[in-house]
């Protein structure tokens, strides 16, 4: 019998798994949102941000690629390009801003207490657009991620799920000039959301998925709820 094709990803996936870690100071936490172009990833960022700040956490956000000097230079070298970039070309330069942010600010600020670092995107994006989109393969992203200092992960991620007429709309509405990514067709799009679904499948606990549908404070209240209900090691 031929294997499901996400349950094959599934398999090989655990193996690779096995090297990823966590960071350890308890009274700090590492969070990700994710979801395509307008899923209301930075309006969620800031909600998140005062939500923290009043229980008396420190918070940083960062985006990616981008959050450090050297990130925001390959940052603005993928999303200007004006030339196709090999697929694994850009999985190594989305790695290497990854890489960096990590050492320089997130390892450092985790190391710390009660930091709340925020991350708009992060692995899961790598997941999506290069390993399911761009034809990689998960475990291709996966592996690239096994050395130090790549292989942490967020301790929890929100992935906020639209569908692509809605994100079409809202940035129409929005009206800014589309990037290098935003230019791609409708079926790189649906790929994406297809990536997202397996990320979500291969990581169930750290990935709640929160329908960002709804109007912007129902998608804050979902993400509200999760948190909720986290069995924080300390006071929340
Ligand atoms: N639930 C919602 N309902 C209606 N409009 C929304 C909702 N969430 C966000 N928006 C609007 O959609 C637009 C995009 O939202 P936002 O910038 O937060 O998305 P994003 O995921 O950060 O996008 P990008 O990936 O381009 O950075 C904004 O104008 C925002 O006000
Ligand atoms: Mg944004």
């Amino acid at each position: 019998m031929i294997a499901h094709p996400k349950l094959s990803v599934l398999k090989s996936s655990m193996e690779i798994l096995q090297h990823f870690t966590e960071t350890k100071n308890p009274t700090s936490h590492f969070i990700s949102l994710e979801g395509i172009e307008a899923c209301g990833k930075s309006t969620h960022i800031t909600g998140l941000k005062d939500y923290f700040l009043k229980k008396g956490f420190a918070v940083t956000i960062v985006r990616e690629p981008g959050g450090t000097i050297f990130g925001e230079q390959l940052r603005q070298a993928i999303l200007s390009s004006q030339f196709p970039i090999p697929p694994i070309a850009e999985a190594y330069l989305f790695a290497s801003s990854r890489a960096q942010l990590l050492a320089e600010k997130i390892l450092p600020l985790l190391s710390q207490d009660r930091q709340i670092v925020i991350c708009d995107r992060f692995i899961d994006s790598s997941i999506s657009y290069q390993g399911v989109a761009r034809n990689l393969g998960v475990a291709t992203i996966l592996d690239i991620h096994k050395y130090p200092p790549l292989n942490v992960l967020p301790h929890f991620t929100f992935y906020v799920k639209i569908n692509l007429e809605t994100s079409f709309r809202r940035q129409e509405l929005r009206n800014s000039k589309k990037d290098y990514f935003e230019a791609e067709k409708v079926d790189f799009y649906k790929k994406i959301i297809e990536g997202y679904e397996q990320a979500a499948q291969l990581f169930p606990q750290r990935i709640k998925t929160i329908d960002g549908e709804q109007e912007v404070s129902l998608v804050f209240g979902q993400i509200i709820k999760h948190l909720q209900h986290i069995n924080w090691p300390h006071k929340l």
